[in-house]
């Protein structure tokens, strides 16, 4: 078995404003493996690096993402409520600076325009040459069939919601998925060995305590999303 990779949740979301270049700088700074971050679509259909479906906690900007233009969202501050420059990056930039580098989790959050989001994605992956470093993940499953149809090539984690790990498990079956990403609270050492079993990878999220770091790395987890990647490095 190889060494467990230290992901980047949202960058270093524990150091610096989450899914914004320099937190993703300071991921790689800190040893991280790869970079976990968030894609939603801009009104004008590009897409870009957040979280949340609204503008409000992470920018000074407020309101749905899906509601302003891409030019309206590279004008947004996404610094300043932790204290930092920085703006709010498209799928594009973070696929430019960092394919060549290192392993991308490229998390598609909902939207009702699924099908726009995905090829949106697909298009920015493949204009970039980028399908082998990122891993493609999502709540929202039928999106990942939708992707799977169009991208056979795509590497894919299922992201477990609270319909469980079967549930993932079965998605993965049916798409051709390589991993399932649980939350930690759903880990134990049963439920790895039953991925495994499947033949699907862990990677679970999100680790930041010294606690959980050790329990996960002691059920033989294969990935840990953590907003501090520098604790899994230490730990493993
Ligand atoms: O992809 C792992 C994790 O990021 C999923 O939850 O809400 O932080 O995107 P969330
Ligand atoms: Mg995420």
């Amino acid at each position: 078995m190889g060494r467990v990779l230290a992901i980047g949740h949202r960058g270093a979301a524990g150091h610096l404003p989450e899914n914004t270049m320099p937190s993703f700088e300071k991921a790689l700074a800190l040893g991280a493996d790869g970079l976990e971050f968030d894609v939603a679509l801009s009104r004008d259909g590009i897409p870009v690096v957040i979280h949340d479906d609204t503008l409000d906690r992470t920018t000074d900007l407020c309101g749905p993402v899906e509601g302003a233009t891409f030019d309206e969202l590279q004008r947004a501050d996404a610094g300043s409520w932790r204290g930092v420059r920085a703006h709010l990056p498209s799928l594009d930039q973070v696929l430019a600076s960092y394919s060549h580098r290192t392993l991308l989790n490229l998390e598609i959050k909902h939207s009702v325009r699924r099908a726009e989001i995905v090829d949106a994605c697909i298009e920015a992956v493949r204009g970039r040459g980028a399908a082998a470093a990122v891993m493609f993940s999502s709540f929202d499953h039928d999106a990942l069939r939708v992707l799977r149809a169009v991208m056979p090539e795509a590497r894919i984690g299922v992201l477990v919601d609270s319909s469980g790990i079967e549930h993932a498990l079965a998605c993965a079956a049916e798409i051709g998925a390589e991993n399932v990403h649980p939350p930690v609270s759903l880990v134990s050492e049963a439920v790895v060995a039953r991925c495994h079993g499947a033949g699907r990878n862990v990677w679970a999220w999100t680790a930041n305590s010294a606690s959980v770091i050790e329990r996960m790395l002691a059920y033989g987890v294969d990935a840990l999303f953590s907003d501090f990647p520098e604790r899994v490095v230490e730990a493993r």
